[in-house]
């Protein structure tokens, strides 16, 4: 009997243990429709980790910002609103929402007018800063909700925010397939306008980032990118 409890407390140890269960960061980069929100959510679900898409930061900052009547020209200005942001955060299923001054983003995020203005204010190195500890953060509130880690989207994941992330990986498309996928979504996007100013921005620009799995997923379907990407994950978890 006295064995059989030893065994028991061991396994019950070993099941709870850090090293068994190892918080985990994946970090996804890529241009726009590259596949990363799909993807991201459906490894979300399937390991366990809090979803944070920090394109939709960038979106809402900007909408809030456009709101104010803030130019991303007028760095005095812009510093002063940007001082006054309030982040917040909340969990929509397994997704992280961000709250500015308590307030979620609406649908207008994901808008025209957004399309075209959010790329120049995610140029600016002050709106960087602004959210670079807010994207770190991410981890704790994954962890005050019982996730197993984070899937964090964007294009600078792997190589300003979690660059020694447990998997970091960047997924490009042809830009005519990412087209044909935005249109599928019945939705209308600058992709390419995008693509250009956030490649060359100064400040983090969209780059595959050394040592990052490189998915070219033009001719692959949403499940076979995934399947790659679990495959890895559930290989190094084992
Ligand atoms: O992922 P998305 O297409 O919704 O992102 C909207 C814009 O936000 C994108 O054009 C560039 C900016 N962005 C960024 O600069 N850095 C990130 N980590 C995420 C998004």
């Amino acid at each position: 009997m006295a064995i059989q409890l030893d065994c028991l407390v061991a396994v019950l140890l070993a099941m709870t243990s850090p090293e068994k269960n190892p918080f985990i960061i994946v970090a996804i980069d890529g241009g726009a429709a590259s596949g990363k929100s799909s993807s991201s959510k459906i490894l979300a679900e399937r390991f366990n980790l809090l979803h944070v898409d920090t394109g939709s930061f960038y979106r809402h900052i900007t909408y809030e910002l456009l709101r104010l009547k803030v130019p991303y020209s007028d760095l005095p200005a812009l510093r002063a609103a940007l001082a006054r942001l309030e982040f917040g955060t909340r969990l929509n299923g397994r997704s992280a929402q961000m709250l500015i001054g308590g307030q979620p983003a609406g649908d207008e995020i994901r808008g025209q007018n957004v399309n075209e203005h959010v790329s120049h204010y995610a140029a600016v190195p002050e709106v960087r800063q602004a959210l670079l500890a807010y994207q770190r953060g991410q981890t704790d509130v994954a962890q005050q909700h019982g996730f197993r880690g984070l899937v964090m989207e964007g294009r600078d994941i792997g190589s300003v925010i979690f660059p020694n992330a447990e998997f970091r990986f960047f997924l490009h498309a042809d830009p005519a397939e990412r087209a044909k996928r935005r249109a599928a979504e019945g939705r209308q996007d600058s992709i390419t306008e995008r693509d250009r100013i956030d490649s060359s921005r100064k400040t983090s620009p969209l780059t595959c980032p050394a040592g990052a799995i490189d998915i070219d997923s033009t001719f692959l379907t949403l499940e076979q990118v995934v399947e790659k990407m679990a495959g890895l994950i559930a290989a190094e978890l084992k």
